[in-house]
């Protein structure tokens, strides 16, 4: 949704988001955030930030540095299991890891992907999947990728009372078929990313996440939109950021990709921290006397 649009909408004159307490990044409220906060938002004309989780400590930090939304998703495959890919990734891995960072949070939303395989059947094994996710795990929403051809399993789970965030342009999950490139470029491909975009909402989800798409196109579908765009390598102008954590601290190994912004270098701290202990015991000076009992 565009800036001017949301402040005709709503939002009082001179107001801005950090004035609020509602603010979804730098709000005061403790309870859980909801999908109808996310909205609000919106409204509001509030950018707001999103980081993957996979584990209750990580997830704990992110809750308390006021991350409104926490999505566990299938990039655990790459970051956290050691997979190649996210296609490997299963109903029960996200299942318990979802749990975990439900676990570890107390105010963020939330987000539970739905891995390759769990849905692309029919809608019926997308609710069967999602409704795992909700009951087992607790998660506050579910993603799924793919925009026209997921919108029978969109509807459904928005029937049944599951949000859902879609998540079009790059789709990790169909790497066989599409690549990593971006998505949306030339007349068509941004015709049928657009097609994509409307289609997803007017489905019923609650945001989109654009992945890999020229940032003119993804302005120009948050112009269009009235939910929440999430960006990922799809430039400044969505309401929305996400980035993979393990990216965003530094821990990922090797090459991360362009779109990607490091925030601290976690790899060399834990790496340091690793070989000090290792030279502490080594050269018995670990335990030392206030670290023994007697
Ligand atoms: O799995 C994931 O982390 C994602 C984000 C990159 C949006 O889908």
């Amino acid at each position: 949704m565009s800036l001017n649009a949301a402040q005709n909408q709503s939002a009082p004159t001179g107001h801005s988001p950090s004035d609020s307490g509602k603010a979804l990044y730098g709000g005061k409220s403790t309870r859980r955030i909801t999908v109808h906060d996310i909205a609000a938002a919106t409204a509001r004309g509030e950018k707001w930030p999103m980081l993957t989780a996979y584990d209750a400590m990580t997830a704990s930090v992110f809750d308390e540095a006021g991350i409104p939304v926490l999505l566990v998703g299938d990039s655990m495959g790459n970051c956290h299991l050691g997979y190649e890919t996210t296609v490997p990734v299963t109903m029960d891995e996200i299942t318990m890891l979802s749990a975990a960072v439900v676990r570890g949070t107390k105010r963020a939303l939330v987000v539970g992907d739905l891995p390759f395989g769990s849905y692309q059947e029919g809608p019926v094994q997308a609710l069967r999947s999602a409704t795992r996710l909700v009951k087992e795990a607790g998660v506050g929403a579910v993603k799924l990728e793919g925009g026209e051809r997921s919108l029978d399993q969109i509807r459904l789970l928005v029937e049944s009372g599951i949000p859902v965030m879609a998540h079009i342009g790059l789709t990790p999950q169909s790497v066989n078929a599409m690549g990593y490139r971006v998505q949306g470029r030339g007349e068509e491909g941004a015709h049928q990313l657009l097609r994509d975009a409307k289609a997803v909402q007017d489905a019923g989800a609650f945001a989109v996440v654009l992945e890999l798409v020229p940032a003119e196109l993804a302005a120009e579908i948050t112009r269009t939109l009235h939910i929440p765009t999430v960006g990922i390598g799809a430039g400044p102008d969505t309401d929305a950021q996400v980035l993979v954590y393990t990216d965003m601290v530094g821990l990922t190994g090797g090459k991360v990709p362009r779109f990607t912004k490091q925030y601290a270098d976690l790899r060399r701290v834990m790496g340091d921290a690793a070989k000090e202990f290792a030279g502490e015991v080594v050269g018995g000076t670990f335990p030392a006397p206030e670290h023994t009992f007697h």
